[in-house]
């Protein structure tokens, strides 16, 4: 039974709901249980699941249909899904004039816009629905909850859904199982054994499938635990929790209200603390703060001032708020480290160093003192000193109206707020060897590391406690210790010892200060996937800790049954009709080592709640890197899995879409653990802050599975025109389903489907005679070099290129065409869908089988990517004996140049004339090219007076006579 998502995916409807989920951030399910990194957008599982248990029919149009409706992205679905109101301007803006002369008031415009007296809630009602349709997919999404948050399709839905699929179901746990049943004879069994936060086991649960989640980190397969159990375990659980949280906060509030030291004499409470790290100057011989810029907050205007004081040789720092736009700026550039230089106040007249030399680096060690466990501060001889240099205190008084009111003060600490400091460090002297002994603060030491060196080298930090300063470990200890005595069942303490982890995650030491407008906090630890050191950094007090350790619960049932344990994929023993993962393939994320910084919170717990489980992050297992030992250790996972799943089971692997060496790589791998390729769909899968970064094809690649049991083999050349045959039909399967008016599929898709298609020829094979699987996956690679399978995806590209005629082209002059003319028109069809990834540009290129596109470029930045224009080229590459220089698309930009310069149509004509050797043969290329440069220039900014010009010329060549 070909399942849904073998023969077509909603991949674009997907990419732009993942987004949503992602631009929720913090109110997303289950992020706000705790930091993992690389967590799957729900929606997108919830698909991947529905994709594989729903069958294919004949009617693929209506297999769509029915689809979406499942996930409540049908037209309905979204309607439903509607809960913001559209704001009433927009409403009018989209309202046809008769809608407006029926609803609106006269003088209402794009300004203001009200409703005629009288009209009935109805009528708006009617109306928002109405223009609501009107809008985009993405735009309607804006005003739209997740499908997660809502209770499913409508009993009409369900109806269509059920007649369609020959079910009787009334929510989706009650299709998933009776499609399960159908499918495997029982409720679908559905297994992630490299599960992380727990997106895939969590949404299995939930739509109704028995759940199996595992990690080699025990980390991860917490957060999984606590999504099924505690988020998917009800309203009761819920409730539960959220009452133990807030005994165990009100717990250590009173301590540290009582230990007096969060409190000042006026009896403000402190919500900031800033803390830099001070050096000795080698060249001035001062001692000097540390800090990139001295501005604290942009909007309150607060900055610290370095005041010296000679005797000493070292520098006051007061804090100052509401100071002028030049002390701002003054504050900004008076900056101590730039570019890892340490910079001395110009008033000292002396040079900058490397901070490498501040620390004393050689080669082949560190310069600093390493620390001792017991080190909770630096040593007075350190290199690093820390000091506290400002505080944010909350004021709360009553107005006149007896309201309550806060007003915060930023102030440079005082000697009482020092004497604070220093019982803060002896509280927790007092306290340390026990509270290391119980597991209330870490003890572990840094394991050496890719990530983790960073700490020992940069400041000597040996043991992860070293990453907090006295202050954090006092309030987190206090934490632990309160919820070890805590009498709460293991739901409630399984959350509360998460909220320890996120508190750690938002206050140590590398916990940025951000001053910009609207902020002035602190960030989280892990803003990226680093333990980056900082000169100076923000410490939570109690209060602005209190979000983070009480944790929001969305509560949302997991009906199926699960289990969640700690296991190396290797090892896994239990069996599962479909295996979705997502690997730690390509990712380039250290979640061993980085969870580490939690493991050192989170081991004596873990062992009293999950005996059965470890506490260890069991480095030596986790898979990762790209070379023949990972290659090697993917293929023992995938196999372990594969021998764990039934002959007619299915499989996902989910990965981040490179290049074609990767796929290849990765295709080798699952061949070998005895898999075969049905399908591939890749779905966006980034918000917008992180495709900013990248110069790629941005996106999650699901690669869809099967057994595979067949003893054929075959030899590479058979194969070539087996594939071409199977790209073409599924570009063909594809281009049919797609709609004009809203298209699923983009250029990569249909680059995506031939990879997939090429793999599905070669995979149905248990062996090709002419490639060893094995040697090929065991032997180390020279950079660059190419396997057999990558050929062949480049095959595959290829012929899909020829077969994707852009839109508007003649078919057969486009098989005129060479392969940089395609190129550069395909890149002009791209951009006039407002495409400038760079990525995506690279993806065509290759699949043209350029390597010089670079020329053609009038911009090569990661998202502003885009072809030079007629004028732009000017005169460059024309003529050139080989590549794009002497083709008809060259000769057309440039008669179209001559025309927007010389404003006379002649002159771009008898360029054509003259210098095409076969005009008179060549006359309809040019033509067609002509035109679709001016219809799609016509779509793009820089293109206006160029698309105009081809046009002319067109004109011209097609009234031309001899
Ligand atoms: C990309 S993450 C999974 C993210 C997850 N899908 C989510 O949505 O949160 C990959 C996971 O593989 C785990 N891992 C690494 N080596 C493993 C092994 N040998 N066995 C099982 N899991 C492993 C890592 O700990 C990590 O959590």
């Amino acid at each position: 039974m070909v399942s849904f998502i073998e023969s077509q995916f909603p991949v674009s409807k997907l990419s732009k709901e993942s987004y949503k989920e992602r631009k929720a951030n913090y109110s997303q399910t289950l992020t706000g249980l705790g930091k993992w990194w690389g967590r799957k957008p729900l929606i997108l599982c919830r698909a991947a699941i529905l994709g594989l248990l729903m069958p294919a029919s004949t009617d693929p149009k209506r297999d769509r249909d029915i689809f979406l409706k499942v996930l409540t992205m049908d037209e309905d679905g979204l309607v439903s899904r509607k809960t913001k109101s559209i704001a009433l301007k927009r409403v009018w803006e989209l309202c046809t004039p008769r809608e407006r002369k029926e609803y609106f008031k006269e003088d209402s415009d794009e300004t203001a816009a009200r409703y005629k007296k009288g009209t009935s809630r109805e009528d708006k009602d009617a109306l928002q629905k109405t223009v609501f349709l009107r809008l985009s997919y993405d735009d309607r999404l804006e005003y739209c909850d997740r499908p997660e948050q809502m209770a499913g399709p409508s009993e009409a839905a369900w109806q269509e859904i059920n007649q369609h699929l020959g079910t009787a179901a009334k929510n989706l746990p009650e299709l998933v199982q009776e499609l399960g049943k159908r499918r495997f004879g029982h409720v679908p069994r559905v297994g992630d054994a490299f599960c992380g936060g727990g997106s895939i086991p969590f949404e299995a649960a939930r739509i109704g499938c028995e759940a199996y989640g595992s990690d080699l980190n025990p980390v991860a397969a917490l957060l999984t635990w606590a999504a099924l159990n505690i988020i998917g375990g009800g309203p009761k659980v819920a409730e539960e929790v959220r009452k133990a949280q807030e005994e165990v906060y009100a717990a250590v509030d009173k301590q540290i209200t009582k230990w007096g030291i969060e409190h000042n004499e006026k009896g403000w409470r402190a919500d900031a603390y800033l803390y830099c790290v001070e050096v000795h100057d080698p060249d001035s011989g001062w001692m000097i703060p540390l800090a990139p810029s001295w501005v604290i907050g942009e909007k309150t205007r607060t900055v610290a001032k370095l005041v010296p004081d000679k005797k000493h040789k070292r520098f006051n720092i007061e804090i100052e708020s509401g100071v002028s736009d030049e002390e701002m700026k003054a504050a900004k550039d008076a900056g101590t480290v730039k570019e890892s230089y340490l910079v001395p106040p110009p008033m000292l007249n002396a040079k900058s160093t490397p901070i490498s030399v501040v620390r004393g680096d050689r080669e082949g060690g560190y310069g600093l003192r390493m620390w001792e466990n017991d080190d909770v501060v630096p040593r007075p001889e350190d290199v690093f000193q820390e000091r506290l240099y400002c505080i944010r205190w909350m004021e709360t008084y009553r107005d006149d109206e007896g309201k309550e009111q806060t007003e915060r003060h930023y102030t440079a600490p005082t000697k009482k707020d020092l004497e604070r400091e220093a019982k803060v460090l002896e509280l927790l002297r007092e306290r340390f060897v026990e509270w290391q002994e119980k597991g209330y603060i870490p003890s572990r030491k840094i394991e050496s590391g890719y990530n983790t060196d960073q700490p020992i080298r940069e400041r000597g930090w040996t043991h992860w406690h070293h990453l907090f300063n006295p202050r954090q470990l006092l309030v987190n200890g206090l934490f632990s210790e309160t919820i070890s005595s805590s009498k709460r069942e293991k739901h409630a303490k399984v959350l509360l010892m998460l909220g320890v982890g996120k508190c750690a995650d938002w206050n140590s030491k590398l916990c940025k200060w951000t001053p910009a407008p609207g902020s002035e906090k602190t960030e989280q630890t892990f803003v990226n996937q680093a333990l980056n050191t900082l000169s100076n950094w923000g410490n939570r007090s109690l209060i602005t800790i209190k979000d983070n350790f009480q944790i929001a619960i969305y509560s949302s049932l997991a009906v199926g049954g699960h289990k969640t344990y700690v296991s190396d994929a290797r090892q896994i023993s239990d069996d599962c009709d479909v295996w979705i993962s997502d690997p730690p393939y390509a990712d380039a994320i250290n979640y061993h080592e980085l969870s580490e910084y939690f493991l050192g919170w989170y081991e004596t717990p873990i062992m009293r709640l999950f005996p059965e489980w470890y506490a260890d992050s069991k480095r030596a297992l986790a898979v990762t890197g790209a070379d023949e030992s990972f290659r090697k250790s993917m293929v023992d996972c995938y196999r372990n899995l594969a021998e764990h799943m039934p002959d007619d089971g299915l499989q996902i692997v989910m990965f981040t879409h490179q290049d074609a060496s990767v796929w290849a790589d990765l295709a080798l791998i699952l061949w070998a653990s005895g898999l075969r390729v049905t399908a591939a769909w890749c779905i966006g899968t980034e918000t917008d802050s992180a495709l900013k970064e990248g110069n790629y094809v941005q996106g999650t690649v699901l690669l869809v599975l099967r057994k595979q049991n067949s003893d054929a083999v075959a030899f590479l050349d058979e194969l070539i025109p087996q594939v071409e045959d199977e790209v073409r039909r599924q570009l063909d399967s594809m281009l049919k389903l797609d709609d004009q008016e809203d298209p699923n599929f983009g250029d990569t898709d249909y680059q995506l489907a031939a990879y997939a298609a090429a793999l599905r020829v070669l995979t149905q094979y248990k062996n090709i005679e002419d490639i060893d699987i094995s040697r090929e996956l065991n032997r180390a690679r020279e950079r660059d070099e190419r396997n057999p399978i990558e050929r062949i995806i480049e095959d595959a590209v290829r012929t899909a290129c020829d077969f994707l005629v852009p839109r508007g082209f003649d078919a057969d002059v486009w098989r005129l065409l060479t392969a940089p003319e395609r190129f550069y028109l395909k890149g002009l069809d791209i951009e006039s869908h407002g495409e400038f990834r760079n990525g995506v540009y690279m993806e065509l290129a290759r699949g043209f089988g350029l390597t010089e596109y670079k020329l053609m470029l009038a911009d090569a930045k990661a998202n502003q990517t885009r072809l030079k224009t007629a004028t732009e080229f000017g005169t460059k590459e024309l003529g050139t004996a080989d590549g794009f220089g002497s083709t008809l698309v060259r000769h057309a930009l440039f008669a179209t140049r001559e025309v927007v310069r010389t404003e006379d149509v002649h002159e771009g004509k008898n360029w054509l004339r003259n210098e095409v050797k076969s005009y008179w043969e060549s006359r309809k290329t040019l033509l067609e090219i002509l035109k679709y440069i001016a219809s799609v220039g016509s779509h793009s900014e820089y293109w206006q007076k160029d698309a105009a010009a081809a046009q002319l010329v067109a004109g011209a060549v097609e009234n031309d006579h001899v």
